[in-house]
């Protein structure tokens, strides 16, 4: 297996950050080009930071794989932007009130509460649209196709739908972690195969980075479900108990807090258990950082 050299953890993550900021700005239609109203409405909500996490975890599976970033940078810069639109488009959608119905997102109102819901379901769509434009301009066409299936109603809509239809029922275990899969790790799981093939991983160390991905991200959605009951709205950007307020299937529901901890951890165990058993590169780093999150 390649390997990355031994890496400054949060520096890798506050510059692959200020990289994606920076080509999101770049793909962007400006505010000042019609229609205005929703371009603006697409970069507040783009703009208004997170974790990026979708996009560096793609960009540190494509280095993993032995991609420079000299080579064909335009690539994989395309697909992390994507990748990013896309898990933004659906925040937008998710904090709709015929969703979550929630007010607060990136430390910021909502898009529908600061430009009404017809904008932010247009804005959603327009990146949704931008975001498969995007895919399609890297020239590959599996990249295009693992988006398409980690997006659509076997993965990231079909979780949706699931949750939505989950409400106010008793979830069992097995059903939390079906739709958490699929409505969170499935395009986290993407963004590390997708990094991968744009590398030309080969399919051993593809199905090796796929256990990653599945891993880290069910881990990670445990995690979200468990910060939205003892997170902090000034460190997370969202209010807290939004879940318990819309009964929501979460894992702290179906197995209790104390017991969603262990399972997040066993899941980043096992994700860590695809590399040599003391190697440190910057995919390690990402697992451990999904484990210890604050927001
Ligand atoms: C929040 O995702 C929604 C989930 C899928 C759990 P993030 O926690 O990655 O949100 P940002 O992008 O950092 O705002
Ligand atoms: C969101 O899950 C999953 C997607 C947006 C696909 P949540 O509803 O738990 O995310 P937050 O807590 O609102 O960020
Ligand atoms: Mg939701
Ligand atoms: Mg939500
Ligand atoms: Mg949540």
């Amino acid at each position: 297996m390649s390997k990355v050299d031994t890496v400054d953890g949060p520096k890798y993550l506050k510059q692959s950050k200020a990289l994606v900021d920076h080509l999101l700005d770049e793909y962007l239609p400006s505010s000042d080009v019609e229609p205005r109203s929703l371009h603006e409405a697409m970069r507040y909500s783009l703009m208004a930071g997170g974790k990026r996490l979708r996009p560096v975890l793609a960009l540190a599976a494509y280095e993993y794989c032995g991609g420079t970033k000299d080579n064909a940078p335009d690539t994989i810069h395309r697909a992390m932007a994507a990748l990013e639109m896309i898990h933004t488009y659906s925040l937008i959608h998710d904090d709709l009130p015929c969703m979550d119905d929630d007010d607060l997102r990136r430390g910021l109102p909502t898009c529908h509460k600061k430009f009404g819901e017809a904008t932010a379901v247009l804005a959603g769509d327009a990146l949704h649209v931008v975001a498969f434009h995007l895919m399609a301009m890297t020239g590959s066409n599996k990249a295009v196709i693992e988006l398409a299936e980690a997006v659509g109603t076997s993965g990231m809509l079909g979780g949706q739908i699931a949750d939505m239809e989950a409400e106010g029922t008793k979830p069992t275990h097995e059903i939390v972690k079906n739709i958490h899969k699929r409505k969170t790790g499935a395009l986290i799981n993407a963004s590390v195969r997708i990094g991968a093939m744009m590398a030309q991983a080969d399919p051993l160390m593809l199905d090796r980075l796929t256990t990653y991905g599945e891993n880290i991200g069910l881990a990670f959605q445990i995690i979200d479900d468990i910060l939205d009951i003892q997170g902090d709205e000034k460190i997370i950007g969202k209010q807290p108990g939004s879940d318990s307020k819309k009964q929501k299937a979460t894992y702290p529901e179906a197995i209790g807090i104390e017991k969603a901890k262990e399972e997040a951890a066993l899941l980043v165990d096992k994700a860590l258990s695809v590399f040599e058993e003391y190697e440190d590169n910057v995919l390690t780093f990402i697992a451990r950082f999904i484990g210890q999150r604050e927001c």
